[in-house]
């Protein structure tokens, strides 16, 4: 378990409440927080409550608690302030002795968690379709997941579930041949296909057969699957390598991969499954549309094919059975939470699911433009992802060439790590489950929760301690803005749990700003090259490592570069 701080504090003041009324409460009932107050370094707001609950002033109760409340050398000083609050002056001593403790600790506090097989499914684009910005942030988001998970400690299995199957396949290998040369364009390729099949009664008619020609493994129809495969999956690793995702093909598991495994699931439903209309449907408990009808998912449609939801079963039987996995996330657009709560409820029912797993839909938002609608083109179709990012490194770029001393040859690396560092933090900064507002403004911004204002906090710890060439020493605590750091970046445990624990990296970007914010006001008031006490200098040099090292740690979490210099 993670401790910091302040949940050695929330101990403490819960012990405390016990002792005083004989109530139990969690920690996040006792409300023990860090204090805005000045020269209060954490609160205890629990009397409030608790004394309209035993009908008492709460004033009368903060004042049992702070009798409680030994001070010691960690709560130097506890007081009752306003109409029921509990203040808390920590220890100088003991505050410096657990900043200490960091100075050769490089996971900043976070222990390791008692290990589990997460199997994430992330990224999941379309074959022969352009990736969209809804595939984008799912690979956003899903990486950084992944970094924060293998931190924690647990194995992590990600798979990138490509829509590489099915019917529409059939009308796209069909088109194949009639294509001159490039593919490139696979939106234009897939509309194409699309038109024709719409069209033309005798196209559309081929392309059904050549379905089931697919399904049954038949060699050259196979081969030219395969060729659009290849063809999409250049364009994904371009995108992933541009974005600094780690999802590589051996990563990839398509729906094609479970094709083997289907008519086992077809047989392992046998005993809850039911024939509706000619298919093999299964219809969960407690899901209806509004007429009060029962929903189905379906297993193996009418003429013999399957769909979407029957390899999801077969997805979600290879991860736990095969692969042994104990934890099944998907990173998928809120759209579809209905199919993954219908699979859950289906899974359980089977006995895949059991009290052991955890199975969770990680949903996300849409991505909407600054009109507050989806973002599109002009001419109505989904922007390009590549031309996104590139817009936001070139923004970046700009923003670099303004301020940056750097050499041409290195602001042009520094300006892509930037930009692209921008629309992750973007999107990773805010709660995964609303919609997101893209706004390269917004992203590239110099001051608020930004990548930029995190970067150029980093970048100027990183040129302090190049600027000196003395050794950090042990740290000292004379100043208010030194004391205020040293308590952020002790909450680090905390944060990186709480962030995790709801799979919300925006937790962490809060924490993350946080701390940036700290030492800014830090370099703004202490002087650290030219303080003059010498101890005091080497203290402060400390502390810029510390600041720096946890920014670059947690931004490297969320999957975000850090350059040295800007
Ligand atoms: N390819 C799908 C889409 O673009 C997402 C797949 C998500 N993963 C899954 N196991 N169903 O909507």
């Amino acid at each position: 378990m993670n401790s910091d701080l302040g949940m050695e504090l929330a101990g403490r003041v819960t012990r405390a409440i016990q002792a005083a009324t004989g109530l139990v409460l969690t920690h996040e009932e006792a409300l023990v927080r860090p204090s805005a107050r000045a020269g209060v370094d954490y609160q205890c707001d629990g009397a409030m409550s608790l004394g309209k609950k035993l009908g008492k002033a709460p004033r009368e109760i903060a004042a049992q608690l702070v009798e409680q409340l030994d001070s010691d050398d960690l709560i130097g000083e506890a007081t009752v302030a306003g109409p029921g609050f509990v203040n808390l002056v920590l220890g100088t001593e003991a505050l410096q002795d657990k900043a200490n403790a960091l100075l050769d600790d490089p996971r900043f506090g976070v222990t390791e968690a008692k290990p589990r097989r997460i199997a994430i499914d992330y990224g999941s684009p379309n074959v022969a379709k352009e990736m969209h910005v809804g595939h984008l942030r799912s690979a956003i988001i899903g990486d950084a997941l992944a970094r924060m998970l293998r931190f924690a400690g647990h194995e992590v299995l990600p798979h990138n579930h490509l829509g590489d199957w099915g019917t529409p396949f059939g009308m796209l290998i069909e088109h194949l041949p009639e294509v001159t040369g490039d593919i490139a364009d696979l939106n234009a390729f897939y509309r194409e296909a699309r038109a024709r099949f719409d069209a033309d009664p005798e196209f559309a008619d081929r392309a059904r057969k050549r379905v089931v020609l697919l399904q049954s493994g038949d060699e050259p129809t196979l081969r030219r699957w395969q060729q659009l495969v290849d063809e999409s999956l250049k364009h994904f690793d371009e995108v992933y390598e541009l974005l600094g995702v780690r999802l590589t093909r051996e990563d990839v598991y398509g729906e094609s991969f479970y094709n083997p495994y289907l008519d086992g699931v077809v047989e392992a439903l046998e005993g809850i499954s039911e024939i509706s209309d000619g298919a093999v449907c299964v219809f969960p408990e407690g899901f209806t549309n509004r007429e009060g009808d029962r929903l189905p998912l379906i297993v193996r449609k009418r003429d013999g094919g399957y769909g979407y939801a029957a390899t999801d079963f077969a997805t979600f039987r290879y991860w736990t059975g095969e692969r042994g996995a104990t934890d099944l996330l998907y990173v998928v657009g809120t759209p579809q939470a209905q199919h993954f709560a219908m699979l859950f409820a289906v899974c359980r029912q089977a006995g895949w699911l059991t009290g052991e797993h955890h199975a969770e839909h990680l949903g996300f938002g849409s991505v909407l433009g600054e009109d507050g609608k989806m973002m599109k083109t002009r001419a109505g179709k989904s922007i390009r992802l590549v031309e996104l990012l590139t817009e936001a490194v070139d923004r970046a770029a700009a923003i670099v060439a303004e301020r940056s001393t750097l050499p041409e040859a290195e602001q042009a690396a520094v300006a892509r790590a930037i930009g692209i560092g921008a629309a992750k933090y973007a999107d990773l900064s805010s709660d995964r489950e609303r919609d997101y507002t893209f706004s390269y403004d917004r992203m590239l911004a110099m001051e608020g929760n930004t990548n930029v204002y995190l970067q150029y906090a980093n970048a100027r710890g990183r040129s302090i301690l190049a600027k000196s060439d003395e050794d950090g020493g042990p740290i000292l605590l004379t100043e208010p803005q030194e004391r205020e750091l040293v308590l952020t970046l002790l909450r680090f445990p905390s944060a990186f749990a709480t962030a995790l624990e709801s799979y919300a990296p925006h937790k962490l970007c809060t924490y993350l700003y946080d701390l940036a914010t700290a030492f800014s006001q830090f370099y703004t008031h202490c002087n650290v090259l030219k303080e003059e006490n010498a101890e005091v200098r080497k203290s402060r040099l400390s502390l810029a490592r510390l600041s720096s090292d946890a920014l670059v740690l947690g931004l490297s979490l969320l999957g975000i570069e850090t350059p040295q210099r800007l």
